[in-house]
């Protein structure tokens, strides 16, 4: 399912994007994943994680038994920030309320978090490094903060680290709910 949402003009990322980048999945999803803000690739198509950090997040779905069509994934903001800078904090507070309407009606029973933008703008102020793989209870529902695929691309030597964290998807998801 490819959720799209009404026109935003909420904030000015909406005059520079081709296309908001609602998400995908199906919307009984049990896991969520949550990244920063779609890129080149994602604008231009208007599907999330389809460039070189999607396919780094497919293979390391791949790799730990998690379908990418079995999960729903969004980003925290839907419009790209003009040369991929991180979004500022007024386009995260723009943005909210299309993630919080998109959590209320998915109820995942988990949703894992990519990078410190997602982190630090849901769940609050902790670095990735940090908690990595720990399961996190906000407002009744379950969070796995887990590294972006973009830092192992930058940086090789987190991939194994990184995948730690995504080994636990699947028992925590089942767990819950
Ligand atoms: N990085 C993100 O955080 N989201 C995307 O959709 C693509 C790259």
């Amino acid at each position: 399912m490819n959720r799209r949402p009404p026109p935003c003009t909420n904030c000015p990322l909406s005059k520079s994007r081709k296309n908001a980048v609602f998400g995908d999945g199906p919307h009984d999803a049990r896991i969520v994943i949550v990244g920063e803000a779609p890129g080149r690739d994602e604008d231009e198509q208007g599907r999330p994680f389809v460039g070189m950090s999607g396919r780094e997040l497919t293979k390391m779905l791949d790799e730990v038994g998690i379908r990418r069509e079995e999960v729903f994934i969004t980003n925290t903001v839907k419009c790209r920030p003009p040369d991929n800078r991180k979004p500022s904090a007024n386009e995260i507070e723009a943005c909210r309320q299309h993630l919080a309407a998109q959590l209320s009606s998915i109820k995942p029973a988990l949703i894992c978090t990519l990078g410190n933008v997602p982190l630090n703008s849901i769940i609050g102020k902790h670095s990735i490094g940090d908690v990595n793989g720990h399961v996190m209870e906000k407002d009744g529902s379950a969070f796995l903060p887990l590294y972006h695929p973009a830092s192992w691309l930058y940086n090789r030597k987190l991939r194994e680290k990184a995948k730690k964290g995504y080994e636990k998807i699947k028992t925590i998801s089942m767990e819950k709910q």
